[in-house]
């Protein structure tokens, strides 16, 4: 992780949270918004193992998906309580109903890939949701993921961002021109 759940005084929020599917480049693009924020960067994917002190395909052999969302949602919840810097979280948190809730009202950024792209980068990896351990193939599980995960990120997402193509220079700066525009977008109730 390149930065951990540091103590921030109390009402500040992320400047970014990334959600988006497996192989969608949470953590790279993360990270290059990080630089060029200057703002540090928690990965809740590597925040878990370090509390776990387990690798992630570990903690799902030895305690099953509903213990890994449970040690997720503590971990979502308190790195929104806590850092200001840009948070990228793992695909699946967006599954648990209290990430959901914890997201509103934050800068959320949805970077949307198409099945293909994300397919193409995560083959062959060791997440423990692409076994294919019910033989329908790690691809269609993947595809199907994606598909039923789709509706999810749209829930919780401010900002939609195609991260199908463009290194994560060009789409961390994409990300901060929506977080600005945001900023400069008169609030209900300003004077016109
Ligand atoms: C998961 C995505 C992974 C990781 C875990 C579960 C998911 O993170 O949290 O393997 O359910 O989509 P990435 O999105 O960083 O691959």
């Amino acid at each position: 992780m390149t930065g951990s759940a540091t103590p921030e005084p109390a009402g500040r929020r992320p400047v970014a949270v990334l959600v988006g599917f497996m192989g969608a480049g949470k953590s790279t693009v993360g990270a290059a918004l990080a630089r060029l924020l200057d703002a540090p960067l928690v990965d809740t994917d590597a925040e878990i193992v370090r509390r776990a002190g387990r690798p992630i395909p570990q903690i799902f052999v030895d305690d099953g998906e509903q213990a890994f969302r449970d040690l997720e949602a503590q971990v979502v919840a308190d790195v929104l309580a806590t850092h200001t810097g840009v948070v990228a979280l793992g695909g699946g948190a967006v599954t648990t109903a209290a990430v959901r809730e914890a997201l509103a009202g934050h800068a959320v950024v949805h970077l949307d890939i198409t099945p293909e792209a994300g397919w193409a980068r995560v083959r062959g990896s060791d997440r423990p949701l692409l076994r294919d351990d019910d033989g329908r193939g790690a691809e269609q599980r993947y595809r199907d993921l994606h598909a039923a995960r789709r509706a999810l990120y749209r829930s919780v997402t401010v900002h939609h961002v195609d991260a199908t193509s463009g290194d994560a220079d060009r789409l961390a700066r994409r990300i901060v021109a929506v977080l600005d525009a945001d900023h400069l977008e008169p609030t209900a109730g300003s004077p016109s």
